[in-house]
């Protein structure tokens, strides 16, 4: 009997430690407040699929929220694609993502297109990847 009862206890304990743990390697992961929102961010003009990762600027890279807000871009989603001027002519005059993608701080913006360019195809993988992922909750 008192064999029983020590074994669920010792259930019960682990279970909590384990329930605790899981817990704070989610917060671990990638905390929005810290590094902004997770979700990638995506425009459609004047091309389609351009796409932004908060996640590889600030928390991979180590960028402040100050590093671009509000100077080069606004905290609104789409802010950026209404302007007349988000063209690769202004960000190879060192706007928008050119304040760093020159070739001296970060990759320069005549290189790689396709690391910031993913196309319709690409966007349309991406939607469809995170939508399975949402199904198999
Ligand atoms: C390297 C540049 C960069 C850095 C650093 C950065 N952001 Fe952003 N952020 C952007 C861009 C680009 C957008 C989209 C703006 C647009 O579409 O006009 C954006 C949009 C946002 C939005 C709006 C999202 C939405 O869905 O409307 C929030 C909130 C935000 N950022 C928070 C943060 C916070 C918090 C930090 C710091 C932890 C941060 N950002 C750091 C570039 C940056
Ligand atoms: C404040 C500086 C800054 C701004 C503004 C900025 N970036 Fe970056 N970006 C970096 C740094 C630093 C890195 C990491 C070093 C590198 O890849 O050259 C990086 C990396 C990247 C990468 C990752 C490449 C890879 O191989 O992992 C992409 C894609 C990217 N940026 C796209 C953008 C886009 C799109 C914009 C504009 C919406 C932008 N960046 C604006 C600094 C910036
Ligand atoms: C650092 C990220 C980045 C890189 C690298 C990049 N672009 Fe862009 N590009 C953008 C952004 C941001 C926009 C504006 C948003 C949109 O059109 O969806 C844009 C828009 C464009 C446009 C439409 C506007 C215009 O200027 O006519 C073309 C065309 C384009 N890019 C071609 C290219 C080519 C070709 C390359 C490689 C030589 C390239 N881009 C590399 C971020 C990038």
């Amino acid at each position: 009997m008192k064999k029983i009862l020590t074994l669920t206890l010792l259930c019960i304990l682990m279970t909590a430690i384990y329930l605790v743990a899981a817990e704070n390697e989610q917060e671990e992961e990638y905390d929005e407040d810290l590094y902004g929102p997770e979700s990638l961010i995506i425009w459609e003009k004047p091309v389609e699929g351009v796409v932004f990762s908060h996640k590889r600027h600030t928390y991979q890279a180590g960028l402040d929220c100050g590093d671009c807000h509000d100077d080069l871009f606004e905290m609104m989603a789409g802010a950026a694609e209404e302007a007349e001027d988000f063209t690769m002519e202004a960000i190879y005059d060192g706007e928008y993502c050119g304040a760093c993608h020159d070739g001296g701080y970060a990759f320069a913006a005549d290189t790689r297109c396709t690391a910031c360019h993913i196309g319709v195809r690409g966007v349309n993988r991406l939607q469809k990847s995170s939508g399975e992922e949402e199904e198999s909750h």
